[in-house]
């Protein structure tokens, strides 16, 4: 059996340019060599992030479960690195509380409805509305007076909202904001202090490719989605020599049901409701036809463990090719073929 102190001294120090491989797919946890989930990035005195290696054999999970409950220093209570990701009850929220947990890190998803939406299996699943600072608090204190740590944010609660502008009132394009932005801006502002304190952490933002794209009849999902890259990007700035990394990750379609969790416009009125009919059907079968959540799973894996993590991720083909095809086809060359595909060119 192995003691927590035998376990202390596992610890090695492990070159800077040691590399984490690709997402956690080729080590299964349980093995003595997935460390993955025991790396933390430590800034040294230059800044530079060195990653220091914790290597837990799990074959004994009586030891291990003694040294994720044991007081450690600093409040901290447990030495596994600790997830938190928001909207986990469906989609690629769920995919990233499966993925993450594989990859050995104690993950808590959440959810508005926890006792109903359970999504991430035996996982901890706490309850938190974004657009309340009353519940990110209560859910950020959790989690804190569990393990003393949040290592890895995961901001992927989302909504989308279906309707051309002038069908859509001010307060259902603020609903959106309110949820998919300043909802990832809270949460944010909530761990921050926490990340600074231990001078480690990781920011994943779910974006999308319509963070970088137009999407007609979603104006305020595209907004919001063009908000936070600009505010990821930005932080990122602000907090990599504190050892805190922030990235987002922008799918194109992913095969969730976000389209039957999103509203429409309340007020739909001509000219608009035939106009747009053909753009959101195609719309709706991309999202069909879309990748399977864990891909984006499992590059918010890859950018919570890797060394050097990206600012930003493109998880498919799809977010991939008309990231590169915006960059570098004539803007009205692009557009041509941007309204074709959502079928807007008929005019
Ligand atoms: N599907 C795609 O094609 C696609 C593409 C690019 C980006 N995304 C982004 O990926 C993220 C996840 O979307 P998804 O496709 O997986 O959709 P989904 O299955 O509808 O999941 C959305 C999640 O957000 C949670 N949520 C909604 N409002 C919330 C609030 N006020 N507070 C806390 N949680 C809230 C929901 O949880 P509860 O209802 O249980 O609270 C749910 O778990 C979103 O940010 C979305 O914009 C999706």
């Amino acid at each position: 059996m192995m003691s927590a102190s035998r376990f202390a001294s596992t610890a090695v120090h492990v070159t800077p340019g040691y590399r984490l491989g690709n997402g956690g797919n080729e080590e299964r946890p349980g093995s003595c060599s997935s460390a993955r989930a025991d790396m933390e990035w430590r800034p040294t005195a230059a800044g530079q992030t060195t990653p220091t290696a914790v290597l837990p054999c799990r074959a004994d999970p009586r030891a291990n479960s003694r040294l994720q409950t044991a007081e450690l220093e600093g409040g901290v209570k447990t030495k596994r690195r600790v997830a938190l990701v928001t909207g986990a009850s469906s989609g690629i929220g769920r995919a990233c509380v499966q993925q993450l947990a594989s990859a050995g890190l104690t993950v808590y998803g959440t959810s508005r409805h926890p006792k109903r939406r359970r999504g991430g299996g035996d996982l901890p699943m706490l309850a938190l509305d974004v657009c309340r600072d009353g519940s990110v608090r209560t859910c950020v204190d959790r989690v804190i007076s569990e393990t003393g740590r949040i290592d890895v944010l995961v901001n992927n609660a989302g909504v989308g909202l279906e309707g051309a502008v002038e069908e859509t009132s001010l307060d259902e394009i603020r609903a959106v904001l309110e949820t998919n932005f300043f909802g990832a801006v809270r949460m944010m502002r909530a761990v921050l202090p926490i990340m600074r304190k231990r001078r480690s952490g990781r920011i994943i933002n779910i974006g999308s490719a319509v963070g970088f794209l137009p999407m007609p009849y979603s104006a305020a999902y595209c907004a919001s989605k063009h908000a936070l890259r600009g505010f990821s990007e930005s932080l990122d700035h602000e907090v990599r020599k504190l050892g805190i990394r922030v990235s987002v990750i922008e799918p194109g379609f992913v095969r969730t049901d976000i389209v039957e969790h999103s509203p429409v416009a309340a007020a739909p009125f001509e000219p608009y409701i035939s106009a747009r009919s053909n753009p959101a059907r195609a719309f709706r079968q991309a999202i069909a036809r879309g990748v399977d959540p864990d891909v984006v799973a499992r590059t918010v894996v890859e950018a919570a463990t890797e060394q050097y993590p990206r600012l930003r991720y493109l998880p498919d083909g799809t977010a991939r090719m008309v990231s590169l095809f915006r960059d570098v086809l004539p803007s009205p060359l692009f557009d041509f073929a941007f309204r074709k595909q959502i079928q807007m060119n008929e005019d």
